[in-house]
């Protein structure tokens, strides 16, 4: 009886093995990183982090996500983990105080990207880059006409859960048009939100925030920590 011998892999000789071999053991020999090897990874990341703050900068492929960068066919990808950014307030407009159907319904929970907030806290002023999410929460079942319920604390409007996305990005060259924001609508709905979004136009979103806002399109007269 004839036994074959198992067909190797195209390509794979013993050449190829030994070369693996080689490179595995070469990689367990320089582990940990050399201080070079450090330095070089401590570059990257101040690199990344400077290209970030350039006006304008298209997203590269596999770089890491900066939040509020526009990719290549200019939408902006929603960042993730907004929800862990400095908390900057919770203006309120109850659909049950707007003739039942707000603008804008509910909680608006309003975070700024911590870069960006610590910049604003140092100058004053707002930093090319900074990115503002505004998330929409809806409110607990309502006992009274006018949205409010009875709980432990008194009587009043308790959020219940995330409702939609809309987002501020700064970057006055890329959107001179809209007053240097771009604004963007990830969806008024319960998450899953949109991954993406294009930038609205004036008439969507800006046009109410350069005539309303109290300081560059932003309306810092209802963040306390704002207010300088
Ligand atoms: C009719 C006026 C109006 C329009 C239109 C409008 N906004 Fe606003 N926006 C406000 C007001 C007022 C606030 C602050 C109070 C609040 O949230 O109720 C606000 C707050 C925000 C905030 C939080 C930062 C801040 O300036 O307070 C973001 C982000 C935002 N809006 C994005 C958008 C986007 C995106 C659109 C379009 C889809 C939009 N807005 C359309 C009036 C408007």
């Amino acid at each position: 009886m004839h036994i074959r011998p198992t067909p190797r892999p195209r390509g794979f000789t013993t050449g190829t093995a030994i070369v693996a071999a080689v490179s595995l053991l070469t990689l367990s020999l320089v582990a940990p990183p050399s201080k070079a090897q450090m330095m070089m990874e401590k570059d990257a990341a101040a690199m990344a982090e400077d290209m970030a703050e350039l006006p304008g900068m298209a997203q590269m492929p596999g770089m890491a996500q900066m939040p509020g960068m526009a990719m290549e066919n200019g939408e902006v990808a929603l960042p993730e983990g907004f929800r862990e950014w400095v908390f900057i307030g919770a203006p309120l407009t109850p659909n049950g105080l707007n003739g039942g159907a707000a603008a804008f319904p509910e909680f608006h929970h309003v975070y700024i990207e911590p870069n960006a907030y610590a910049a604003y806290k140092k100058t004053g002023a707002f930093p090319e880059g900074t990115v503002i999410v505004k998330e929409l929460v809806t409110l607990k079942s309502p006992e009274y006409d006018d949205g409010s319920r009875d709980e432990a604390s008194g009587r009043g409007f308790f959020a219940d859960d995330f409702a939609g996305i809309d987002m501020m990005v700064k970057d006055t060259q890329r959107y001179a048009a809209t007053d240097g924001w771009g604004f963007f609508n990830y969806g008024h709905h319960k998450p899953p939100y949109q991954k993406t979004a294009a930038a609205l136009p004036a008439e969507n979103c800006s046009g109410c925030h350069t005539a309303n806002a109290d300081k560059d399109m932003v309306f810092t007269g209802f963040y306390p920590i704002l207010r300088q």
